[in-house]
């Protein structure tokens, strides 16, 4: 039910206004009869307990000649107290007869309009419900009392009954009377009423007004993540050019950002696929179209029986290259997944290069090509697998001769510089021009003049090297100037074991 950010913004809001509606409501709600009602209480006890002692006063000296100055002074407090407070001060036995009451009028203790509710019993005005009284008498504690008094009042009032306590003959403690104090209150129900029902007045214009700001807000979180999932939507169905084009300054907006750079991801992914595939299959097709073509003149007779010979040298070698092409497809598919563990060994890499130039040996000779060895010193230790460094050596060496006319020169170096082995591979061939420079370390790729020169390669070599340099943690970078040759440098791990470092 609560599943779109708006109905969960709604909810959300709802609530918080409701709580903090409430909780301000019922704090006002109970304040508000305290500072009205605790203030008055007081004074009217202040006052109670004044007549409260001059009663007893009065009560102690009945029978004796200070009574009338005794009632007199009873009957001038309570006359002061009524004015002070504004109260009606009477005196109720424990049975509910009143027998002191201020104002009086008519000679009669009690106001005109409360008369006819009062039970006269033999002309004593007395409480008509026990509950008015009862509660004083019984507990011997101050009552208070807020509102009719039990159906006794028209209006609202606030009511305090004071007990009085007098010793018997027995020496035992009874209540003999309470004093009664009651003043008319500003209607407080009333008020607090009338707060609930601001309270729920502003509650509902909240309500509405979130309603109206939670619709606005959650469509301009919707929209884009709506628009979002429309292009994900999109994207998936293969369509890479698709972008969105979200501005907001926002989570939502750092999202879209992230979101384009993935798909730019995921489109040069795609293009790579495409391309390699298109590479593969061009490499694989060109000589296997041949291949095929040799056979054919083989079988129908076209070649000559005495030039077979050649043809089928040509269609070894291009199988041979067809398998070497698969085989390093299959590396660099391997070393991607990081499925090679580098056997990580201390060697002596001055002997690792002088064995590889004796193994390509044959082809320098064929090209008249002079290869020039520094080593800084007699013997460079470096910590690295062996086999995958003489594959980076092999291939880089290899394409210095593939590339450099004959009679040209090779140079190679091996030193130390801070905590790492250089191997610097420099020839004086062709060079690679600067804007395929950053271009060939890519899978198939092949600079546009070297094509014409050798066309054996497949554009896998310098892939493979990059990777297994990478592989050891270190770095390849290659430095040309057209014309006058290339330089490739990588970096190597010195030998761990302390003994055989030079
Ligand atoms: N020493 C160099 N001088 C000039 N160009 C070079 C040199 N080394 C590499 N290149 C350029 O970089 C391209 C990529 O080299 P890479 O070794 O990856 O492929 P390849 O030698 O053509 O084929 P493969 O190594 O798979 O047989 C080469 O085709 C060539 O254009
Ligand atoms: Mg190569």
């Amino acid at each position: 039910m609560f599943k779109s950010i708006f109905s969960k913004l709604i909810v959300l809001f709802i609530s918080i206004i409701i709580i903090s509606f409430s909780i301000t409501g019922i704090m006002l709600y109970y304040m508000l009869d305290r500072f009205v009602y605790s203030e008055k209480e007081s004074i009217l006890k202040r006052g109670g307990e004044i007549i409260s002692n001059s009663l007893y006063t009065y009560i102690e000296n009945s029978n004796t000649n200070m009574q009338l100055f005794a009632r007199q002074n009873l009957e001038s407090n309570m006359e002061y107290i009524m004015e002070q407070t504004h109260s009606y001060v009477w005196i109720i036995n424990p049975q509910g007869y009143i027998g002191f009451a201020k104002p009086e009028t008519d000679n009669q203790y009690i106001p005109k309009q409360l008369r006819n509710k009062l039970i006269s019993d033999s002309g004593i005005p007395r409480l008509p419900d026990e509950k008015q009284y009862r509660k004083v008498m019984l507990s011997g504690n101050d009552v208070v009392e807020k509102g009719d008094l039990y159906g006794l009042f028209q209006d609202s009032r606030l009511t305090i009954e004071k007990p009085l306590k007098m010793k018997d003959e027995s020496g035992k403690e009874k209540i003999v009377a309470a004093v009664l104090l009651t003043t008319s209150m500003p209607d407080v129900y009333q008020l607090q009423r009338s707060i609930i029902g601001f309270y729920l007045y502003s509650v509902g214009i909240s309500i509405l007004v979130v309603i109206i700001l939670a619709y606005v807000f959650s469509r301009r979180i919707s929209k884009p993540l709506k628009e979002i999932n429309e292009a994900a939507r999109i994207i998936a169905g293969g369509e890479f050019e698709k972008r969105l084009n979200i501005k907001s300054r926002d989570e939502i907006g750092e999202l879209a950002v992230s979101f384009n750079n993935m798909v730019d991801g995921l489109q040069n992914l795609e293009e790579m696929r495409r391309g390699f595939i298109a590479n593969v299959s061009h490499e694989l097709r060109t000589p296997m179209t041949s291949i095929r073509g040799f056979i054919e003149g083989i079988l129908d007779g076209t070649i000559p029986f005495e030039r077979q010979n050649n043809y089928l040298a040509i269609v070894r070698d291009e199988v041979t290259r067809m398998n070497r092409l698969v085989n390093d497809l299959l590396d660099l598919a391997r070393m991607e997944a990081g499925e090679v563990k580098l056997n990580l060994i201390d060697f002596n890499i001055n002997e690792l290069i002088r064995r590889s130039i004796i193994k390509i040996e044959s082809i320098l000779l064929s090209k008249n090509i002079n290869v020039e060895a520094y080593f800084e010193v007699e013997e460079l230790y470096v910590n690295a697998d062996l086999d995958a460094i003489e594959r980076v050596i092999l291939n880089i060496v290899h394409n210095a001769v593939k590339f450099t006319d004959e009679g040209g020169k090779i140079k190679i170096s091996a030193y130390k510089k801070k905590d790492k082995i250089i191997i610097a591979i420099e020839d004086n061939g062709p060079g690679i021009s600067k804007e395929e420079i950053n271009r060939i370390w890519d899978r198939f790729y092949k600079a546009d003049k070297s094509r014409g020169r050798d066309k054996s390669g497949t554009g896998l070599g310098l892939a493979i090297v990059k990777n297994i340099i990478t592989e050891h943690g270190q770095e390849i970078f290659v430095e040309s100037e057209p014309g006058h040759g290339a330089k490739f440098t990588f970096t190597l791990n010195k030998a761990i074991d302390k003994g055989i470092q030079s």
